[in-house]
């Protein structure tokens, strides 16, 4: 069997590689992917996320059996309908259903249609009026972009002015192109976050182990938000029924919703969540797997992911099995300055070996040599398992100072809260 990953950063080289691994899966092609992934046997193709047509020629030319699509931009694009219009198979949900991610106003009006816990808020396209909602109801406060922004679009204002100023961003200048034309203004929620991925096919749905990432850039959850910064799977020191209270109050009504609403959802479901006094609430539902949760949850896992996605797909119980015991935990390294500007092209070290993964993220080839250079703002992460968390720490960061890191940085405290 051959498969297709849409996508090119350390999630899509996590699924790839995984697939890969997985019995009668021969070949694994990345469009486009990036260098790092090919140490791993992984083979690019120069065809763009957004060439939906290209995407669909080489799928059929070369008997592809299903396609992975790992990015948001892709579902909003409409990448599994053009797919299943020519008649392929591809692992994500309809446009339709991946509204859950692309539109926050519509995530909030199904979640309150269905009555599933997440932060009281209102949606504006005027300034004036959510000037006034913010004045009406005070700060802390969330000013939140309608649409995709790179995960760059949500500010969590501690003031007043600031939430105004979010908002004048947004709806007036034109901070966020379209995204921004419509903002959800929101309650800001106190207690721990985590995230819980499930795989779905309409109503059937396979939990996968909690993680939790960490989004700020700096140590101490401080300095601006990123795409995230480090994760590890599972968060064991959440309580016992968290869980099952998730399931219950927001995966069963959210799946049975899209359902009644003729948007079946087929793929991965990702509940961000915030584990608050009155229960955990949904703070953002993605239509894809999380980067870097990914790169932590699928070694976890110790069936065959190929299979089991197949399974799925055809609307059968997957045998899903995973790691019960230990913890895995992966750093991000960064190029100085993400998320704003930062440079490109410095050396990175030897991909490591043993009980440590590499997965790249942006990483090219130098000209005419093997060596791989800096692409990007996240640059490659390191993952390991290990009995506890802080074994896993101590492996991981032992490796990190022995790397050469000029020009770029990491987050020392990745786990610290589960300490
Ligand atoms: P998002 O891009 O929606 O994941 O939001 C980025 C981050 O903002 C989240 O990971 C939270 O830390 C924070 N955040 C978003 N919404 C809320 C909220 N309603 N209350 C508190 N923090 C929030
Ligand atoms: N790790 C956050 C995200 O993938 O959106």
């Amino acid at each position: 069997m051959k498969l297709l990953v849409v996508g090119s950063g350390g999630r899509e080289h996590a699924i790839a590689k995984k697939l890969l691994e997985s019995k009668g899966v021969d070949q694994v092609f990345v469009a486009p992917g990036n260098a790092g992934m090919t140490l791993d046997g992984l083979e690019r193709l120069n065809i763009k996320i957004h060439e939906h047509s290209k995407l669909i020629a080489f799928a059929k030319e070369n008997e592809i059996a299903w396609t992975f699509i790992g990015p948001d931009d892709a579902l909003a694009a409409g990448i599994v309908d053009d797919f299943a219009q020519a008649g392929l198979k591809a692992f994500g949900p309809s446009r339709l259903a991946a509204e859950l991610e692309w539109s926050k106003d519509f995530a909030k009006q199904i979640m309150v249609k269905y009555q599933v816990p997440t932060a009281a808020s209102g949606t504006f396209t005027d300034f004036k009026e959510a000037e006034a909602y913010i004045q009406k109801k005070g700060a802390p406060i969330v000013v939140k972009a309608d649409g995709l922004a790179l995960g760059k679009g949500v500010v969590v204002a501690e003031t007043i002015d600031e939430a105004v100023a979010a908002a004048h961003a947004m709806l007036l200048e034109n901070k966020f192109g379209d995204s921004g034309a419509r903002v959800v203004i929101e309650e800001f929620l106190v207690g721990e976050e985590f995230s819980l991925f499930a795989f779905v096919n309409g109503e059937q749905f396979y939990l996968m182990p909690t993680a939790q990432d960490h989004k700020r850039a700096y140590d101490g959850d401080r300095g601006p938000n990123t795409g995230g910064m480090g994760a590890y799977a599972p968060v064991a020191h959440l309580p016992k029924d968290v869980v099952d209270r998730t399931v219950e109050t927001i995966l069963k009504p959210i799946l049975k919703g899209m359902i009644e609403e003729g948007r079946p959802y087929l793929g991965i479901l990702y509940c961000g969540l915030i584990l608050t006094a009155d229960g955990p609430k949904v703070i953002e539902f993605n239509a894809r797997f999380g980067d870097p949760e990914t790169q932590v949850i699928l070694p976890r896992l110790t069936s065959d992911f190929a299979q089991n996605l197949t399974d799925i797909l055809a609307g059968k119980e997957p045998e899903l099995t995973w790691l019960e015991d230990g913890v895995t935990l992966g750093v991000v390294v960064a190029s100085e300055g993400y998320p704003l500007a930062y440079d490109r092209g410095i050396q990175l070290p030897a991909k490591t070996q043993g009980d440590i993964i590499t997965y790249y993220a942006g990483a090219r080839f130098a000209k005419n040599s093997q060596a791989l250079l800096s692409d990007g703002g996240r640059v490659y992460m390191l993952v390991t398992t290990a009995d506890t968390v802080q074994a896993a720490q101590s492996r991981i960061y032992k490796t990190l100072e022995g790397q050469k890191m000029q020009g770029l940085f990491y987050r020392s405290d990745i786990g610290d809260k589960a300490n």
